[in-house]
């Protein structure tokens, strides 16, 4: 494996890479939510690309950019079979002077773009600039930031951009809490309150399975659910329509049972799709 530091670099290393190509965009700090996105890819493509950057630009003022988990060395250590990993410093990826942002308008709106304003234009922004440098054939994202996997799908679509995205399931640990980078924040107080997301959304599932298809039941039971454990705030509770995010009053198409829940100062987000046969 090469470690690429700079555009220049890997824009020469490029051409000697086998086609198809395979990317995978990460902030590091490596968990098996990360590596099954990195199989995956290996899989699907003789060559593959992952980046590790930290991008500020994604982060509210309020955020954690500074506190993000950060461990380069072990990062590179885990990433077995691949062919190059880009790692770029912020002065690379955003040298001073820097003023050109993508923005894909109304879907980033709702959920995580409504809780944190300019987080996409963020997203959006750096993944067009790593689409432009790694000249990717697929690109790996994870169904655990679903609206971000969408809104990359969209502004691909609208922009003409030549490559697929390539959604994975969400990788979980053995209680069902959805792997995250930040769940290293939770003490173990937390970490056993953390479990409250998985069982709302479990809950969604049972219901709807049943035959419940009123959105505003299934989401007051979500909410009731969260409220009895103490060290949870909830930000969201939405179920809304899996491809265009609009709130559904009735499940009548593939739907996105999502949520977003602070656990002591710690943010969490995961999700389910409920569609097919029940
Ligand atoms: P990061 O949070 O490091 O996540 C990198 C990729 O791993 C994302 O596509 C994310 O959805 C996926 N991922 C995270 N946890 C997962 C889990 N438990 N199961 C499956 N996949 C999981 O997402 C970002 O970085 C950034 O926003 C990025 C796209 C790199 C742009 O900066």
């Amino acid at each position: 494996m090469q470690v690429v530091e700079t555009i220049s670099e890997m824009r020469n290393l490029r051409p000697q890479l086998t086609e198809p190509v395979g990317f995978v965009p990460t902030m590091g700090y490596f968990h098996e939510g990360h590596l099954s996105l990195v199989r995956q890819a290996k899989k699907e493509n003789p060559s593959v690309v992952v980046s590790i950057f930290v991008n500020p630009t994604q982060f509210g003022p309020s955020e954690d950019f500074r506190d993000y988990p950060r461990d380069l060395r072990r990062d590179l250590e885990l990433l077995q079979n691949v062919d190059i990993a880009f790692v770029p410093s912020e002065e690379e990826m955003y040298p001073s002077g820097f003023n050109s942002w993508i923005d894909v308008e109304r879907i980033t709106q709702r959920l995580e773009g409504a809780s944190r304003p300019g987080h996409f234009r963020g997203v959006t922004t750096i993944c067009a600039k790593l689409f432009n440098i790694i000249q990717p054939t697929r690109a790996y994202f994870g169904q655990k930031d679903v609206q971000q996997a969408v809104v990359i799908k969209k502004m691909v679509s609208d922009l003409n951009m030549n490559l697929e995205i390539i959604v994975v399931p969400t990788v979980r640990e053995s209680d069902g809490l959805a792997m995250s980078s930040r769940n290293i924040y939770l003490d173990a107080e937390e970490r056993q309150a953390a479990i409250v997301l998985f069982k709302a959304l479990s809950l969604a599932r049972h219901l709807w399975q049943s035959g419940e298809k009123d959105t505003d039941k299934i989401r007051h039971q979500m909410t009731s659910l969260i409220q009895k454990e103490p060290l949870a705030r909830i930000d969201y509770v939405s179920i809304a329509d899996a491809n265009t995010l609009e709130e559904l009053n009735v499940i009548d198409r593939p739907a996105l049972a999502s949520l977003a829940v602070t656990i002591g100062k710690t943010r969490l987000i995961d999700n389910i799709i409920l569609k097919g046969g029940k």
